[in-house]
C-alpha cells in the first residue's frame, strides 16, 4: 500500500492507494470536487496536478498536453499516471465556490410553513439554498461544482460511467453532497431540521440522484425511466424530497421549473433559453409550450476550455477594449485564474472587433486576454463556435416550428447562471442570439433553483408544473433538417 499525501485548498490529507492505480481515479474518490472533464480520456488535460513521488512516466498523451514548463515543475496529468511508491500532490484549483444563485420568480402565494430545501442539480453546478417557507426569505445558501464532475463534464460520459462504475456510485456521490451542503446550511442558520424538500435537475441529473439506470437516456429512442413529478425515494437531511416532473428524456425538470419561474405561460409569445451544459429552449405561444434542447457543450460554463473555469474568484469574467487595449475584470478582483463563460464570450467580442480572429474563426495565433498571462487557443474559439451553434440553432428551429421569426416574439427570457452574467451584445456580436431580440431581453438568473423554491412554497403549483410538463412537446433536433442546416448556417461569427 502507498500513501498519497494531497495538498489542497481545503488543507492537507493522507489517503491510501494501491501500486499501480491511477491517480485520478485516487483524486476521484477522496475529493469530490477534483475534476475530469473528459473523465481519464487524455484530451481535455484539466487535471493537471504538481507531483513528488513516484508515479509512473508520461505517455505520449501527456506529453502532447504539457508544455516543457510544466513537466519541468513536476505537473502531470492525474489520468495519466500510476503510483508507483509514496507521493505528494499539490492541486492547483480551488474546488467549490460559495458564490450564491441569483433568481427572479413571479409573485405567487406561499402556502406553506417549516423550512425546506430548493435544489438545483446541474451537470455542472449544483445550488441547494434553505428557504423559511413562510417568509420565503433564503436562510442559507450554497453553490458547488457538481461532486460527479470526475465522471466527465457532461451527460453522456456521466451515463458511460454509471454503466462502467455502477449508478449507485454516482447517485451516492450526488446524494452525500447535498447531505453535506444541507448540513451546512442549517448549522449556519442555526435550524435542527426541515419539512421537506425540491430537488430539480436535468432528467440525466434526476435519474443518478434516484439511482435509475440512466442508459436508455442516451440511445435512440431516448426513454425516460421515470418523468418523476414525484416524491424520491431519497430524504434529504432527513425530511421527504419532491422531484418536479420532466417533459423527456432531454427537457428535464429544470427547464419546467426555469418556465414557472418566468412565467413563460403568463400570455403572448415568449422563449425561453437556459444555457448549461445543455442548452434547453422553449417557446410559448396560444397556451402551448413546445421545448428542445441541444449539446452546447459545457464551453459557456467555463470548463472545456485550455484556461477554462467556472465563474469563481480569480475568474476573468468582463473582457473589453479601451482604447484599443484589451482589458479585463475578474471574479473578486483576484489575480487571473482562468476564464469563465461570460469572460470567453467577450474575448471573443473583442478579437472579433480587432480583427485578431474572423468571421469563421480562424485564429493565426493564441490570443492574450490583456495582461492576464491567460490565453484563448484556437481550440477554444472552436468550442465556442460549436456552442454558440447549437444554441441559436436550436433558437431558430423552434421558432421556424411556429411559424414565427425573431420580432415576433414578445419577450425573450434568458436563463441560467451564465445567461445572467453574459453581456448580450457580446452575445450579439458573435451571433449567440438573433439580435431581433436584443429589446425584449429579460434575465431570470437560475429559474430551475427559482422554480424549485416556487414548488417547495406552493403545493397546488406542483399540479400546475405537471400538467405543464405533460402537455408540453419536445421537439427532438437530432432529426430535424432545419436544425442541421441553421447549424451549419450559425458557425459564423456575426450579427444576425
Ligand atoms: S486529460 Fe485527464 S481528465 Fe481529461
Amino acid at each position: 500500500m502507498c500513501q498519497i499525501t494531497i495538498h489542497s485548498e481545503n488543507g492537507v490529507q493522507a489517503v491510501p492507494a494501491e501500486p499501480g492505480q491511477l491517480l485520478g481515479e485516487v483524486l476521484r474518490e477522496y475529493l469530490t470536487a477534483f475534476a475530469m472533464p473528459c473523465a481519464g480520456n487524455h484530451t481535455c488535460g484539466k487535471c493537471k496536478v504538481r507531483i513528488d513521488g513516484a508515479v509512473s512516466a508520461p505517455d505520449e498523451a501527456e506529453l502532447r498536453l504539457l508544455s516543457e514548463a510544466e513537466r519541468a515543475a513536476g505537473v502531470r496529468l492525474a489520468c495519466g499516471c500510476r503510483i508507483e511508491g509514496d507521493v505528494t500532490v499539490t492541486l492547483h484549483e480551488a474546488g467549490a465556490s460559495k458564490i450564491v444563485s441569483w433568481y427572479e420568480t413571479p409573485a405567487f402565494a406561499h402556502t406553506e410553513n417549516g423550512y425546506g430545501f430548493a435544489v438545483d442539480i446541474g451537470t455542472t453546478t449544483v445550488a441547494l439554498q434553505l428557504i423559511d417557507r413562510e417568509s420565503g426569505k433564503v436562510l442559507a445558501e450554497r453553490l458547488a461544482e457538481n461532486a460527479q464532475r470526475g465522471y466527465g463534464a457532461d451527460v453522456i460520459s456521466r451515463i458511460e460511467a454509471c454503466k462502467e462504475q455502477g449508478v449507485s456510485v454516482l447517485s451516492n456521490r450526488i446524494a452525500d453532497q447535498l447531505e453535506a451542503m444541507a448540513a451546512e446550511c442549517l448549522r449556519e442558520a442555526g435550524i435542527a431540521a426541515v419539512s421537506e424538500s425540491v430537488v430539480t435537475g436535468n432528467a440525466t441529473m434526476l435519474h443518478i440522484y434516484e439511482g435509475l439506470d440512466p442508459f436508455s437516456l442516451a440511445v435512440v429512442p431516448f426513454d425516460v425511466q421515470s418523468y418523476f413529478g414525484c416524491m424520491s425515494r431519497r430524504t434529504l437531511a432527513g425530511a421527504p424530497v419532491y422531484l418536479p416532473r420532466c417533459v423527456g428524456a432531454y427537457v428535464g425538470a429544470d427547464i419546467v421549473c426555469a418556465v414557472l419561474a418566468a412565467g413563460l405561460l403568463d400570455g403572448g409569445v415568449q422563449l425561453l433559453a437556459d444555457i448549461g451544459t445543455n442548452g434547453e429552449m422553449a417557446l410559448a405561444k396560444d397556451g402551448r409550450l413546445l421545448c428542445c434542447s441541444t449539446a452546447a457543450g459545457p464551453a459557456f460554463e467555463g470548463a472545456g476550455l485550455s484556461c477554462g473555469m467556472p465563474a469563481a474568484p480569480g475568474a476573468v469574467r468582463a473582457v473589453k477594449l479601451e482604447n484599443g487595449v484589451a482589458t479585463y475584470e475578474t471574479v473578486n478582483g483576484e489575480p487571473a485564474r482562468g476564464i469563465c463563460g461570460s469572460g470567453i464570450l467577450d474575448a471573443l467580442a473583442v478579437m472579433l472587433e480587432t480583427e485578431a480572429t474572423d468571421d469563421t474563426g480562424y485564429l493565426e495565433a493564441d490570443w492574450p486576454v490583456g495582461s492576464s498571462g491567460l490565453t484563448v487557443t484556437q481550440k477554444d474559439v472552436r468550442q465556442i463556435q460549436l456552442a454558440k451553434s447549437a444554441v441559436c440553432a436550436g433558437l431558430l428551429t423552434l421558432m421556424e416550428a411556429e411559424g414565427l421569426n425573431a420580432s415576433e416574439v414578445q419577450r425573450f427570457v434568458i436563463a441560467g447562471g451564465f445567461g445572467s452574467t453574459m453581456n448580450f451584445d457580446s452575445a450579439k456580436a458573435i451571433g449567440l442570439f438573433p439580435a431581433a431580440l436584443r429589446e425584449r431581453t429579460a434575465f431570470v438568473g437560475n429559474g430551475a433553483l427559482g422554480g424549485a423554491c416556487m414548488l417547495l412554497m406552493n403545493h397546488p403549483l406542483r399540479e400546475k408544473s405537471e400538467q405543464l410538463a405533460q402537455e408540453a412537446t419536445e421537439l427532438s433536433l437530432s432529426t430535424s433538417a432545419s436544425f442541421m442546416d441553421y447549424y451549419v448556417d450559425c458557425m459564423s461569427f456575426m450579427e444576425f
